[in-house]
């Protein structure tokens, strides 16, 4: 076959389907009735807090774990009893350790070595891709060094090149860049996104950082105690969180009690700038993110509270308001503001989230 009429990555890329899935451990439900579709080369982002469920779904996908109820499939082909060798699936671990005593490029190497001899590439292969490999993971020079002789994050990405080489058909990262510093993090993000649009893997990439998820993914799944909240876009879930969760989880909030009437949205009596369904009527609450706050005259917005802290962040300011009853806020506000610390202000709402309470 020419090079030409190969089939590319991105057309071999199979979806990843979870249907139905429930995990129990010791009669604490981990995860209920898990519906999830990665799309075929997509990079999907896994996200929640810390116990939410984001390894414990990975580990089922991959195999580790067994649901106790529910499938998955790969590809269109039901996955669920196969064991985790014969699944295709390249991991890396939450807290992953590369083999202390093997060199970088027998790390790389390994998943091909251990090969029953009728499938493993003979040596002069082994190394062709080892160096690819090596390569694409930016770490060509340091084939010969051991794990110890390599920054954290060096190690992950031997790790990723590990988990690569054997050509898996999707591949499952659990918070490959945790235990990293903020600006390693952040470089190995750009390189990650890279990585993924070369070679074109159905991806999904656990966090629990939500600037990582966002920054990073096609799209992104939120998990909250094991219940999956919303799967969206990066800006379907910052413009239209499904839930309350969503919208707290993904940002700074403040909520308010509203009434809904005729359509309109009111706080403390005043109308808010927000759009409602027509016909619905009764309590609700509005979600508002420090740019949906605006200082004004005190008796003038629907809110009122004392600067009870003033923060540069980058071009603006966050002052944070506080009412007597202890609620704080926060609000953005040019970086040129007159404010002064202990100054009583009203706050108008331009802008916020709806959410009926039920
Ligand atoms: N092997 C296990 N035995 C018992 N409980 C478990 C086991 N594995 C996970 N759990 C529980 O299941 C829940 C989900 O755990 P999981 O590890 O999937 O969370 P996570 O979202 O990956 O969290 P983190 O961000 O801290 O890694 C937690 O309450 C956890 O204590
Ligand atoms: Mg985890």
């Amino acid at each position: 076959m020419s090079p030409a009429a190969r089939p590319t990555e991105q057309e071999r890329a199979v979806d990843i389907h979870v249907a139905g899935v429930t995990k129990e451990f010791g009669g604490a439900a981990a995860l209920h009735d898990i519906d999830l579709t990665v799309r075929p080369g997509e990079l999907l982002a896994l996200l929640g807090p810390s116990g939410s469920g984001k390894t414990t779904l990975l580990r089922i996908i991959a195999g580790l774990v067994e649901a106790d109820r529910g499938h998955v499939f790969f590809g269109g082909l039901d996955a669920t009893s196969l064991p985790v060798q014969k699944r295709q699936v390249g991991f890396v671990f939450q807290h992953y350790a590369l083999f202390r005593h093997m060199r970088v490029a027998d790390n790389i190497a390994y998943g091909l070595q251990v090969r029953e001899r009728a499938n493993r590439p003979p040596k002069a292969e082994i190394r062709r891709r080892t160096a690819e490999l090596l390569d694409l993971v930016q770490l060509s020079g340091y084939e010969s060094r051991f794990p110890a002789q390599l920054s954290g994050g060096q190690r992950q990405r031997v790790a990723l090149a590990r988990a690569l080489a054997v050509e898996p058909r999707v591949l499952l990262l659990d918070e490959p860049f945790g235990a990293l510093d903020a600006k390693v993090r952040k470089d190995l993000r750009a390189w990650l996104r890279d990585i993924h649009e070369r070679t074109g893997k159905t991806t999904v990439f656990v966090t629990h950082d939500q600037d990582e998820a966002l920054e990073l993914a096609d799209r992104v799944a939120i998990l909250n105690q094991g219940h999956l909240e919303q799967v969206g876009s990066p800006d379907d879930v910052q413009d239209h969180p499904a839930t309350p969760f969503v919208m707290t989880f993904l940002g700074q909030a403040a909520r308010f009690s509203a009434d809904i009437r005729d359509g309109r949205v009111l706080v403390n009596g005043k109308p808010v700038p927000v759009a409602a369904q027509r016909s619905t009527i009764g309590r609700a609450s509005l979600y508002c993110r420090p740019w949906h706050l605006t200082p004004t005259a005190i008796g003038q917005g629907h809110y009122t509270g004392t600067i009870s802290g003033i923060r540069r962040l980058g071009s603006i300011r966050r002052i944070e308001v506080s009412q007597a009853n202890g609620t704080t806020l926060e609000v953005e506000v040019p970086l040129r503001t007159s404010l002064r610390l202990g100054e009583e202000i009203g706050l108008e709402i331009l802008d916020g989230v709806i959410f009926r309470d039920d």
